[in-house]
């Protein structure tokens, strides 16, 4: 279904189904049936209102349960990873052998399908972000089967298809040692490849849209970087939600995508002044939030495209860190200013099956098209980072071992 025909007396029934919170009465611990249970139901509700299909999830059979000694004598401790050991450039990304061990109490061991590239990938890589130690394998989501368990936990087996998205760093690897509770189950509809590229920037669509800033039918959004991997889903997410989307991007052909993922009115910002754009497109209203990931080039320029009271939603900095801001800049307009990160919106095992939920059902419903616009074999790396870094890359970038 195109999201345009997707109605918004649809959309409201959508928000107005119960939620199957709280949560925690469904899971007491960390548990796969459990959470396959808790996703189902929100799957359910989900399409339940708009399309009234069901919805299953890859489970494993009962009585197929495995233990790590019995995988650990079939499965390899060496597996191939990217690691990094000195800061830099795209070319520090090593192809080596790595030792991931076995899973101990509360882990698994995950032989990974697909990858998903983030662009936060990029910043550990060059010391944006902080390392906890060296050398260490980027990467924070994949999808894989469980190959291992480690001892006395219930409620994974081998075989499981899941998902997990953010900390522990360490998904450029064919396979990797999780701790259970980060994982989600994998709905089977959802492609692995599709999951793996969409679950961390779906969630990030997820609490910017719903949690951070509340969009509504009638609000009027800026979205810079919008034919990018988050970019994408939160044009479409909110168009979904009733809203007028405007988005900026740097080439024609981004901006093509970005009308069809839904922006209204999409801005050249490499060839426009986007502030003056956005100005003549809300009568010289502004816009009700901004959500701003490009940082450095657009932070002063989006303050200015805020009406009264506007949220400014400063969530990444692809083009480098802004500058600092002084308390006194938002006080002529009385504006909020956040900077939000996705871990701490998915804090609570709760909020994980919550947020991965929607976005599962987003996707089954056609609500959210995931695009996956670039594959590349794992080894290559390096290139993948060299293309998002450049700017040469829309939608998500998929790496595959
Ligand atoms: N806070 C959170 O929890 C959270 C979670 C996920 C992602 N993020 C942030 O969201 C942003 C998008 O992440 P993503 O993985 O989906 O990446 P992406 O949007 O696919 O790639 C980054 C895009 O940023 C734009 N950009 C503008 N100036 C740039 C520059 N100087 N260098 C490189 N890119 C530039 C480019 O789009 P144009 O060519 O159209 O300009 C580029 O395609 C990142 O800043 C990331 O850190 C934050």
């Amino acid at each position: 279904m195109s999201l345009s025909r997707l109605s918004r007396f649809q959309y409201h029934r959508l928000l107005l189904v119960p939620s199957p919170s709280p949560a925690s009465q469904l899971i007491p611990k960390c548990n796969f049936h459990q959470d396959s249970k808790f996703l189902s139901q929100t799957l359910r509700n989900h399409k339940g209102i708009l399309y009234s299909s069901s919805f299953s999830l890859h489970t494993s059979k009962p009585g197929v349960r495995a233990v790590a000694t019995e995988a650990s004598s079939s499965s390899p401790k060496m597996v191939k990873a990217i690691r990094v050991h000195e800061l830099g450039g795209p070319e520090v990304l090593k192809w080596e052998d790595v030792d991931i061990g076995e899973p101990n109490e509360g882990q698994i061991r995950v032989r990974n399908k697909a990858i998903g590239l983030n662009f936060i990938d990029v910043y550990f890589r060059k010391g944006v972000y902080k390392a906890s130690s060296f050398p260490f394998t980027p990467g924070m989501e994949a999808v894989g089967v469980v190959t291992a368990v480690g001892p006395g936990l219930t409620g994974r087996q081998v075989g499981d298809l899941v998902a997990y998205a953010g900390q522990p760093m360490g998904s450029y690897a064919e396979e990797q040692i999780l701790p259970a509770n980060k994982v989600v189950p994998v709905p089977s509809s959802v492609d692995p490849v599709v999951a793996a590229s969409v679950l961390l920037k779906g969630m990030t669509a997820q609490f910017l849209l719903r949690r951070c800033f509340k969009v509504e039918p009638g609000h009027t959004i800026l979205v810079h970087a919008a034919a990018g991997g988050v970019g994408s889903l939160l044009c479409q997410w909110a168009n979904v939600l009733g809203a007028t989307v405007i988005g900026t991007v740097s080439t024609k052909e981004k901006a093509a995508q970005a009308k069809e993922d839904g922006c209204h009115h999409v801005i050249l910002y490499t060839e426009e002044d986007f502030v003056a754009r956005v100005n003549e497109l809300t009568s010289g209203n502004g816009v009700e939030v901004v959500y701003d990931s490009v940082g450095k080039d657009t932070f002063q320029g989006s303050l200015e495209c805020l009406k009264l009271r506007g949220y400014m939603v400063s969530f990444g900095q692809s083009s480098g860190t802004p500058d600092p801001v002084p308390l006194s800049a938002l006080a002529p307009k009385s504006l909020f200013l956040t900077r939000p990160t996705l871990m701490q919106y998915v804090v609570t095992r709760d909020e994980l099956l919550e947020a991965a939920g929607e976005v599962f059902a987003n996707i089954a419903s056609g609500v959210l098209k995931v695009r996956v616009n670039h594959t590349y074999p794992l080894s290559e790396a390096a290139q993948a980072h060299a293309d998002i870094e450049s700017r040469k890359t829309s939608g998500s970038v998929v790496l595959v071992p």
